[in-house]
């Protein structure tokens, strides 16, 4: 019979495809972007298995896991996925496309299971499990809508796939733009499930993309309370912003010279 739960994964390779040292966690978050173009080569079995187990020890509330993965490698359906997906071409590039959905109320078939689970390994007193039971369908019921709160634990998985593929020198193309009712029917998810987002993984056929620059701190930190600017020393990130910005002004200012 197979088993409902794992430990943490012990056996993954440790350094890159190509045998060069793993990326540090920074290191990939600075490195990734967002491939356009794969080259055909296959991803290694090792490789592919650690990614997906790595996306599988992502948190989430109550420890429900409500993200699932379709793995899709063959040609004749990534075409298929690629056509539900405003013909992206890099979906039929990418030696693996990965389909991330999750069955709304689907926690109510397992919450008693994942519970027990974690009682068997000493997360608190089994005696408080028909308790927080209790808190959690009750959250679960009338807090959070499923749709946002389905969505919102399976990106957690998402972002740590496409980090952990990133740390093992691959690429990787995030995706929103698809059809979720036409990927639910091609590939026969449920009715009941939300189609999340798609993620293909591979060799990038070019070398990386520009950096399109992100907010500076102040832009996205608050201190304390809505609209307090932050005022720790992201002075650094704000000039530097600022620079790019005039930059980028500047190079407008001429691309947009008469001849
Ligand atoms: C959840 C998500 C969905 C995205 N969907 C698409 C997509 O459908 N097609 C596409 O070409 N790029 C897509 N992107 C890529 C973004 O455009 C890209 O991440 C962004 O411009 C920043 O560039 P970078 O990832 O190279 O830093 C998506 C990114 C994310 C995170």
């Amino acid at each position: 019979m197979k088993a409902m739960f794992q430990d943490k994964p012990r056996a993954f390779p440790k350094t890159c495809v190509d045998g060069k040292a793993m990326k540090s966690l920074m290191q990939a978050l600075l490195d990734r972007r967002a491939t356009q173009h794969f080259k055909p080569d296959s991803v290694p079995e090792e490789y592919l298995e650690a990614i997906l187990q790595f996306a599988g020890q992502a948190p989430s509330g109550y420890n429900l896991q409500p993200w699932r993965f379709i793995v899709v490698r063959e040609k004749e359906n990534r075409e298929r996925l690629m056509k539900a997906a405003f013909n992206q071409q890099k979906i039929s590039e990418a030696p693996v496309m990965v389909i991330f959905y999750a069955i709304k109320d689907d926690w109510k078939n397992y919450i008693d299971a994942i519970f027990q689970e974690g009682a068997r390994r000493g997360v608190g007193k089994p005696e408080m499990v028909p308790q927080i039971k209790q808190q959690a369908s009750n959250f679960l019921e009338k807090m959070v809508p499923q749709a946002i709160w389905v969505n919102r634990h399976t990106m957690i998985a998402f972002t740590a796939m496409m980090l952990v593929a990133e740390s093992y020198g691959l690429d990787t193309a995030p995706m929103e733009g698809f059809d979720p009712v036409a990927v639910g029917k091609e590939f026969g998810i449920p009715g009941n499930a939300e189609v999340v987002a798609l993620l293909a993984i591979g060799f990038g056929k070019e070398p990386d993309k520009t950096y399109g620059g992100r907010f500076a701190l102040s832009e996205i930190v608050s201190e304390e309370h809505f609209g307090r600017p932050w005022k720790s020393d992201g002075k650094s990130a704000d000039k530097s912003s600022r620079e790019m910005f005039e930059e980028i002004q500047r190079k407008a200012k001429t691309d947009l010279q008469p001849a």
